[in-house]
């Protein structure tokens, strides 16, 4: 058997693919269509096994869906494909309709129809794993619980919407065909290879090149965060013993507000690179507009089902993040190139640019 991952060059896929290729026999396939997010060179150790197939395409391709699940059998789909920037959903939401609403109900289509397709015993253990967020339950006030897997669904911004959208397609899929699907809706990520467009792979990259670094607003918000092999840990974890049907919600118990996270940056970035006050590097720009205030899960439950825990601290984790990105400026280098800039001249005002 093997199992189809979607997105997998991305941020949060390409840390999958690479800890399944060191950590499992089975074979992977990874179908990603390459937007500006996905970078083939994040796999680049993994590209010549024998147990690893990319294949560029898009997940809205029915007749190549059917083609490779045809091909492949996989026992197991991993769904992280999508449009996944907010500030990008504000300004241009199309992408983020078509790929995360319409990508995901065609993909749950062609799955249905493969997995009808299976053998009963394969069937029973088949699962189609919906890679989701916690931005579908919308913001919390300083003081109202985290959220949970029973938390009512208040997106706010498009891209929130559109993956509220697809959460509900893959409960529908569920409940009215049997699909054996997990959704999991996790707080933010952070760790190697994500793009320099989110707040911390994009403080790092700015202050070390002695850039301003933008803060929206009073920088107050919080999140909640997640080193991506945690995540990813907790990803496995639901593949091997999540049940149809279940959701399970994921984070870090780590709130940080965002002035708290620049800080840690600067402070980290002084240590490896002493002589610059990073601190000063720091501006208040516009707010997003409909920014959510404070995110904060509560994983509990997730972490009883599965037999989970979060093995990075924040702290740890942001110190190992820093290092990463120090030692691959190459990487950094070469995504932000060409559509990074044109992306960073219209999202920030001129005197920071
Ligand atoms: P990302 O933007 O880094 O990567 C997305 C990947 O999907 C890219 O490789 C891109 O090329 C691919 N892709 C986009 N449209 C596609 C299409 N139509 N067909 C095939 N491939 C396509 O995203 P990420 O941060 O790695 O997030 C992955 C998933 O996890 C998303 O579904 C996101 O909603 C979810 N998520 C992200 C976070 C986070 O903090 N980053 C937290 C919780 C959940
Ligand atoms: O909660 C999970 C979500 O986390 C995922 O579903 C999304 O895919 C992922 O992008 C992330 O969304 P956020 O909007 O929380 O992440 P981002 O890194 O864009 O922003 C984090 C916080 O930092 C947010 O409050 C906005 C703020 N920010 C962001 C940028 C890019 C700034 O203050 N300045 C910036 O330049």
């Amino acid at each position: 058997m093997s199992i189809l991952v979607t997105g997998g060059a991305g941020f949060i896929g390409s840390n999958f693919v690479l800890e399944w290729m060191a950590t499992h026999d089975e074979p992977l396939v990874n179908l990603d269509k390459l937007t500006y997010a996905g970078n083939r060179d994040n796999l680049i150790s993994v590209q010549d096994d024998p147990r690893y197939r990319f294949v560029r395409g898009d997940i809205g391709d029915r007749s190549l869906l059917v083609r490779l699940l045809r091909e492949h059998q996989p026992r197991a789909v991993v769904h992280f494909a999508a449009e996944s920037h907010v500030d990008r959903s504000i300004i241009a939401p199309d992408a983020f309709m078509q790929t995360n609403v319409m990508g995901t109900f065609g993909l749950l289509e062609a799955v249905q129809e493969y997995w009808e397709g299976m053998n009963r015993d394969l069937r029973d253990g088949f699962r189609f794993l919906h890679v989701s967020t916690d931005e579908v339950f919308g913001s919390l006030k300083e003081n109202d619980p985290e959220f949970d897997e029973y938390s009512p669904y208040r997106p706010n911004s498009p891209y929130a919407a559109s993956k509220a959208a697809s959460d509900h397609l893959v409960r529908a899929y569920h409940h009215t065909y049997g699909l054996p699907t997990v959704t999991s809706n996790c707080s933010n990520n952070y760790g190697p290879y994500q793009f320099p467009e989110k707040l911390i792979p994009l403080v790092i990259h700015r202050a070390r090149s002695g850039q301003l670094i933008p803060v929206y607003g009073d920088g107050l918000q919080i999140r909640d965060w997640l080193h991506v092999s945690d995540h990813c840990a907790a990803l496995r974890r639901m593949l091997a013993v999540g049940e149809p049907g279940a959701v399970y919600a994921v984070g870090g118990s780590a709130q940080r507000t965002n002035v708290q996270v620049v800080e840690a940056l600067c402070a980290l970035l002084g240590e490896a690179r002493p002589g610059v006050d990073y601190f000063s590097l720091v501006r208040t720009v516009k707010d997003r507009p409909g920014h959510d205030r404070r995110y904060a899960v509560n994983a509990s439950r997730t972490m009883d089902l599965l037999g989970w825990a979060p093995q990075e601290t924040f702290a740890s984790g942001l110190r190992r993040t820093m290092q990463w990105y120090l030692d691959n400026n190459e990487w950094v280098s070469r995504v932000t190139t060409g559509a990074y800039r044109e992306w960073m001249d219209r999202q920030y005002p001129a005197s920071l640019v």
